[in-house]
């Protein structure tokens, strides 16, 4: 753990001595939200966002975040055209991260997010929010910081924003580094055109315990948590065997395993976490009736009630007889 370094003092070290805008206004610059099939779930440093386990996810194609930075005469957050109050949880995490970048004396701007992630489907943005936000400060500065860097800064706003930098598969490797500097996303050089996605929506309203809350009272308190990290590596080879023989029954069985270890541990912390509703234990027992009866599709859960479904496009229609209202995805165009 380190106690003493925080997120200030590492990206002081690759700014220029003085930031400043570049330009009155950049235009929006966009980055995809993703899911993971391996999960980031627990911290060795919590100022950092440094995780105790590697991890694997595929972007969402052009589900995402468009983000705008001008200059203003005060700080102000847009999301979706609506003015967000200054005094808003938001709001705060975005220009305290901005503040990271233009220091003390630095001016105020206006910061404009748009999403495109469905509302209906419940899915998180802030890893698309703060790699969109990691870009467009990099753009509205001139810092023209390296891709690995701008991975490691977009991971201190949010985990896994560190792997919505890249599109496709990204693997975000945990490092070893005190200063987290080489805890960094990289894109997997593979594609697989017939991979699909399908949001199912079970509800959205704001969850009770966020993901960051979540794990670190997991990593405190479950003492099943001790199996994640061999769990996780496994998953994360396997992983990497089944993208590269495209393998799908492989990629699915590894995703909801390790999907479902990761709400185990959570069930076991305590106060309990179990972020799961009726209709998402139906969504699932839907989905293993599905496999019974011939139709290949897996799925995978964050720390939400909400399942992401995967198969492949000749599979599209038959898993639409099940699920008829999800929105699909196509990760590789
Ligand atoms: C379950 O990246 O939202 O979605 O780093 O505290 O911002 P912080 O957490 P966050 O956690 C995501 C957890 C997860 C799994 C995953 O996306 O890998």
């Amino acid at each position: 753990m380190s106690e003493s370094i925080t997120k200030q003092s590492v990206i002081a070290n690759y700014l220029p001595t003085v930031v400043a805008p570049i330009a009155e206004r950049i235009d929006a610059v966009f980055a995809p939200s993703n899911i993971a099939l391996c999960k980031y779930w627990g911290k060795r440093d919590v100022e950092l966002n440094l995780p105790i386990n590697s991890s694997l996810s595929i972007s969402l194609a052009h589900l995402g975040s468009h983000t705008a930075i001008s200059v203003s005469d005060e700080d102000q957050v847009w999301l979706n055209d609506q003015r967000v109050a200054a005094d808003n949880k938001f709001a705060c995490k975005v220009i305290a991260f901005i503040d990271l970048f233009r220091g003390a004396n630095g001016l105020p701007v206006r910061v404009d997010t748009q999403n495109n992630i469905p509302t209906a489907a419940g899915l998180a943005s802030s890893a698309s929010g703060f790699a969109a936000l990691m870009l467009a400060i990099d753009s509205f500065y001139g810092l023209k910081l390296e891709p690995q860097l701008l991975s490691a800064f977009a991971r201190m706003g949010s985990g896994s924003a560190s792997r919505s930098l890249y599109t496709g598969f990204v693997e975000w490797q945990m490092g070893v580094r005190e200063d987290g500097m080489d805890s960094v996303a990289l894109p997997l050089d593979s594609h697989w055109d017939a991979l699909r996605i399908g949001l199912v929506k079970v509800s959205v309203a704001e969850k009770a315990v966020d993901s960051r809350s979540g794990m670190n009272r997991t990593v405190e308190t479950a003492h099943l948590y001790q199996s994640w990290p061999l769990q996780a590596a496994a998953d994360l080879e396997r992983l990497h065997r089944a993208i590269a023989d495209k393998n799908f029954t492989k990629l699915g069985e590894t995703a909801e395993q390790n999907a479902l270890s990761m709400h185990a541990t959570m069930i076991a912390a305590w106060p309990p976490l179990l972020y799961w509703q009726p209709d998402s234990v139906a969504a699932m027992q839907r989905i293993w009736q599905a496999r019974a009866e011939g139709v290949e599709v897996y799925f995978t859960m964050d720390a939400g009630p909400n399942l992401k479904l995967l198969f492949t496009a000749d599979n599209e229609a038959a898993v639409k007889q099940y699920f008829p209202d999800m929105d699909v995805i196509a990760p590789f165009g």
